[in-house]
C-alpha cells in the first residue's frame, strides 16, 4: 500500500469542486513536496506541516491509472511540461478533480525541481476521462501497460501553453523559467 493510502480511508463518497483559484505546489527532483500554497492545503485537507517533505503521491487517488504518472514523469525528465486530468484524494477520503499542469523549475538552466499549478476541469470532460481512466486501469490489471499508456496519452498535453505565463513568472520570481 502506498504512503498516500496508508494515511487515509478511501470512501469515495463526496466530490469537492475546485473553484479555480491559484493552487500551487512545488517538489524537489524526487517528487517530495517543498512548497504548498493555502488553496492546496484547503483542497487536500492536510495542514502545510503534514505535506512538506512528503511525496506528492500523498494525495494520489487509487482510481488514477499508473500510466498517467509514468507519462508525467517521462515528460518532466525530458525537461518538458505535462498537463492532464487528475483525480486526487483528500485527507478525509473524499476526492476532487483538477487539471494539473506540471513543469520543470530551472535555476541557471539547471533543473532543480518541479512546479504544479491547477486549472478548473471541464465538467463534461470528466465523464469521458473517468471512463477512459477506468479502461486504462483495467488494462494495467491485465498487464497491458503499453495499451494503458496509449489510452491515457491522448488525454494529456505535452508542452501545453494553456496556463498564463505570468502565473509562473509572478510566483517563481527569479528562480523560475517558463518552459
Ligand atoms: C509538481 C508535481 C505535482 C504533482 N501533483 C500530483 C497530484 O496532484 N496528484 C497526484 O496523484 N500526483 C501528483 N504528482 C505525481 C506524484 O509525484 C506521483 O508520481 C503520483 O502520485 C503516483 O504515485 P506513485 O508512483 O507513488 O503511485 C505530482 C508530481 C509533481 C512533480
Amino acid at each position: 500500500m502506498s504512503e498516500a493510502l496508508s494515511q487515509t480511508t478511501i470512501t469515495d463518497q463526496k466530490e469537492f469542486f475546485y473553484d479555480g483559484l491559484p493552487m500551487i505546489t512545488e517538489t524537489d527532483l524526487g517528487g517530495r513536496i517543498t512548497f504548498v500554497n493555502r488553496k492546496f492545503t484547503e483542497m487536500s485537507g492536510y495542514a502545510r506541516e503534514e505535506l512538506l517533505g512528503r511525496p506528492h503521491s500523498i494525495i494520489r487517488h487509487p482510481d488514477m491509472p499508473a500510466a498517467c504518472f509514468s507519462l508525467m514523469w517521462q515528460t518532466l525528465h525530458d525537461g518538458r511540461s505535462w498537463q492532464g486530468y487528475v483525480k486526487n484524494c483528500r485527507k478525509d477520503g473524499n476526492f476532487y478533480w483538477v487539471i494539473v499542469h506540471v513543469t520543470p523549475k530551472l535555476l541557471s538552466d539547471q533543473m532543480v525541481g518541479y512546479i504544479a499549478v491547477r486549472k478548473k476541469p471541464e465538467l463534461p470532460a470528466i465523464g469521458r476521462i473517468k471512463e477512459l481512466y477506468a479502461k486504462a486501469k483495467q488494462l494495467e490489471e491485465e498487464g497491458d501497460y503499453l495499451g494503458a499508456k496509449a489510452l491515457v496519452g491522448d488525454t494529456a498535453r505535452i508542452d501545453a501553453q494553456s496556463f498564463p505565463q505570468e502565473e509562473y513568472v509572478t510566483y517563481g520570481a527569479n528562480a523560475l523559467k517558463v518552459m
